[in-house]
């Protein structure tokens, strides 16, 4: 991840908000960040400086005024000693500050006189997000080359509901650390299928697998953070979208083919082909040959009824045969002789890179260990958790991309 090792230079300026900058201080330590708070005064007015100083053992920075930098230039030091700038909360006022390079307090000061790269989380009620200066202000932001994350639309602490609530912490720790990884996917087109698929027998009863989607999520994340574009199809999972996804909801394997294959159909002369299809996902290969339309009765006696099954589509193979394929990554669960299945599985497809799940209890579980099998060559990833062993492959497929 981008955040681990960095030192981070945390702005809270004066809005509600403010509280969820504690739980943000925290989830960024835990992600390996060492964190500086420094507060606009309104800022200090909603949490007090003495929690982030608690929470980081650093002392918290206020006033432009402050004596405790020996050589009394805090705006300097603080902005030389950072690998990266965040406020959070970014209020109106702080962005609007910004967009004019002010330099009217401490933090404000700092921004200005940085090197390092600088992100705002905006957080403020729906018609201050929504005023036509804040969006000019949020706009010049990004065109000076900060990045703006967020804001999310939901409840809000004024009542209202709509556009300008921060996102969540843990939510902001993920945009955080894409960030700041390193680009090694910049400009690619990614496509990805994740989780079970379901083969309904009737309206209430169906077939599935354990598959938990937990794996292609973090495989999503991981694209991101590696600067692509990413477009997940992903089966029935309650998982949270990550930041930054489109996601594409399917149920049966049919679904996910069509998915699939329409979203490799959308490259045109305007837009760009998709460079990596990453098949994560637990398809059924059958579904029960004839749906019933209403549920199957439970008749008296023993009599069970009888499932026939259909043959599904191939996915990965159809994709792989295209005109002009994506490079193709597969992944195998195979309970037994991996190695020699996974060989076999990869020539079949007709594919460069197959990943196979060592020990195939890994399902719904955080950690798992990989072996990437390509012609000629095998690299086997240590039992680590799963957004680890993302970030791992996804350097390991973007050097093949290269
Ligand atoms: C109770 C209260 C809540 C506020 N909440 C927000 C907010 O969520 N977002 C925002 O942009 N401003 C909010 N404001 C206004 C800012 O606090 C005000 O513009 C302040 O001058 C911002 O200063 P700063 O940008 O230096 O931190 C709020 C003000 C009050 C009194």
């Amino acid at each position: 991840m981008g955040i681990s090792g960095k030192r981070i230079v945390l702005g809270v300026t004066g809005g509600v908000a403010a509280y969820k900058a504690a739980v943000l201080t925290r989830e960024l330590q835990r992600a390996g960040a060492r964190v500086q708070v420094v507060m606009t005064e309104a800022g200090a007015r909603f949490v007090g400086p003495a929690t982030f100083q608690a929470l980081t053992g650093e002392p918290v920075f206020v006033d432009q005024w402050d004596t405790r930098i020996a050589n009394g230039m805090a705006h300097i030091e603080l902005s030389r000693a950072a690998d990266a700038i965040v406020i959070a909360p970014a209020s109106a006022d702080f962005m609007a500050s910004l967009a004019q390079g002010r330099a009217g307090d401490l933090l404000a000061t700092l921004c200005l006189a940085r090197e390092c790269p600088l992100a705002v989380a905006p957080a403020m009620n729906r018609q201050m997000w929504e005023n036509p200066a804040t969006q000019r202000n949020v706009q010049q932001l990004r065109d000076d080359g900060i990045e703006v994350i967020g804001p999310d639309s939901g409840d809000q602490a004024c009542g209202e509901t709509g556009m300008g609530r921060m996102l969540e912490p843990d939510a902001l720790v993920e945009a955080i650390g894409a960030w700041l990884a390193p680009k090694r996917l910049a400009g690619r087109r990614v496509l990805l299928t994740a989780g079970p698929t379901f083969e309904p027998i009737d309206p209430v009863r169906g077939i599935t697998n354990r598959s938990s989607g937990k794996m292609g999520f973090a495989i999503a994340r991981a694209c991101v953070a590696a600067g692509a574009d990413v477009t997940l199809v992903a089966g029935p999972v309650s998982l949270p979208t990550p930041w930054a996804v489109r996601r594409i909801n399917v149920q049966t394997a049919q679904q996910m083919h069509d998915a699939v294959h329409g979203e490799l159909d959308t490259a045109s002369a305007a837009v760009r082909a998709h460079d990596l299809f990453i098949a994560v996902a637990a398809v059924a290969d059958w579904r029960p040959a004839n749906y019933r339309d209403s549920k199957i009765k439970k008749t008296d006696g023993n009599a069970v009824p009888e499932l026939a099954f259909a043959q599904n589509p191939d996915i990965l193979a159809s994709v792989a045969r295209r005109a002009h394929p994506p490079y193709c990554v597969g992944f195998a669960a195979e309970s037994e002789s991996l190695e020699a299945h996974g060989l076999d599985k990869l020539a079949r497809k007709g594919i460069p890179m197959l990943v196979a799940n060592i020990g195939h209890e890994t399902f719904g579980l955080d950690d798992n260990e990989l072996l990437i099998l390509e012609h000629g060559s095998q690299t086997r990833l240590a039992r680590a958790p799963k957004a680890l062993l993302a970030h791992e492959l996804v350097r390991h497929i973007a050097e093949r991309l290269s």
